[in-house]
């Protein structure tokens, strides 16, 4: 029987996000996305108007569906949460009910629960400045959007995720080996992720039975990564370097995710898995 999956953090078709929802309705989901609300208008726009259609395309031969598309803000838990600023804002004030709390209660009333929730995404305001040179307030708002918002989401779709059911996040060896360029607090926010990873396992394992895992992805030159400003030279280093030494493509990590969705990864939770031609296991350059 098919599945449902939310995927927060799609907003084109470059990112891993977009993999995984084209991966995961390969395998027969049923999508829906949460899309950072100052992205919406032109995401929706522009699926409306085709720009997307030749990524939408399936090894079948059909195109990926999604069924609907949430406005979300994850770094924002619910509406007493949100200061003036933004709800007056003109990016904002054209959407509503984005906050995580009621991103969780739209797709409950719309769909009544899902089986798969994936979080692919994050942002570090000062993520070009080292970590010596970033404020507390760079380094607060990386580990807001880019961890806790992880927690705040699973917290709130916990009880709308059915039994069996999983969810996956998305990660860098940053957390766990020196990545010069990976700066603003970003290295120590998917360090808390992959931290969090474990103990989410736990609670949400013996709470529901449900699966928490995250992909170690290598580099990919998605609109996120390019705005960090290395991503050619680290896509580079991985094909000089890696055992494999071929470019890695998001379809790879997406396949990882639909595995992980499934009933075949049954037993693996609380896991880093890396999706990363094999860098992460070498110890120099060559
Ligand atoms: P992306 O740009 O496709 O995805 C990031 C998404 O986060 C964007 O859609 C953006 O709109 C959204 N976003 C930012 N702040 C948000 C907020 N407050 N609320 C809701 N959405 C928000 O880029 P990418 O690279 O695919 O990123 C997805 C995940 O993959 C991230 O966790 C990233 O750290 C991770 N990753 C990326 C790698 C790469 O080389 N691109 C390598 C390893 C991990």
């Amino acid at each position: 029987k098919g599945k449902r999956a939310f995927i927060a953090g799609v907003a084109d078709d470059n990112g891993y996000g977009w993999a995984i929802a084209k991966s995961l309705a390969a395998a027969g989901a049923e999508i829906l996305v949460g899309t950072w609300v100052p992205a919406l208008n032109i995401f929706e726009s522009s699926l409306r108007r085709g720009k997307f259609d030749e990524s939408r395309v399936l090894p079948d031969g059909s195109l990926m569906e999604i069924t609907k598309i949430y406005p979300l803000d994850a770094v924002f838990d619910n509406p007493e949460d949100v200061p003036e600023d933004i709800k007056t804002n003109k990016r904002y004030a054209g959407s509503s009910k984005w906050t995580v709390q009621e991103a969780a209660e739209s797709v409950k009333s719309d769909f009544g629960s899902i089986d798969i929730l994936v979080h692919s995404l994050a942002n570090g305001p000062e993520v070009v400045k080292p970590l010596l040179e970033t404020s507390r307030k760079g380094y607060l708002a990386a580990l807001s959007a880019s961890s806790y918002s992880y927690v705040s989401l699973l917290k709130h779709f916990l009880p709308i995720i059915n039994p069996g059911g999983s969810s996956i996040s998305l990660t860098y060896i940053a957390s766990e080996r020196i990545i010069p360029g990976y700066g603003g607090g970003m290295s120590s926010a998917k360090a808390a992720l992959e931290s969090d990873t474990r103990v989410l396992a736990f609670e949400a394992g013996r709470r529901k039975g449900i699966r928490v895992n995250t992909i170690s992805a290598g580099p990919l030159r998605s609109r996120a990564a390019k705005a960090i400003g290395f991503i050619d030279m680290m896509i580079d280093y991985s094909s000089a370097n890696a055992p494999l030494q071929k470019e890695l493509s998001a379809e790879e990590v997406g396949n990882t995710a639909a595995f992980l969705a499934s009933p075949l990864a049954s037993a693996i939770t609380g896991g880093v898995i890396y999706v990363d031609n094999g860098l992460n296991a070498m110890g120099v350059g060559v």
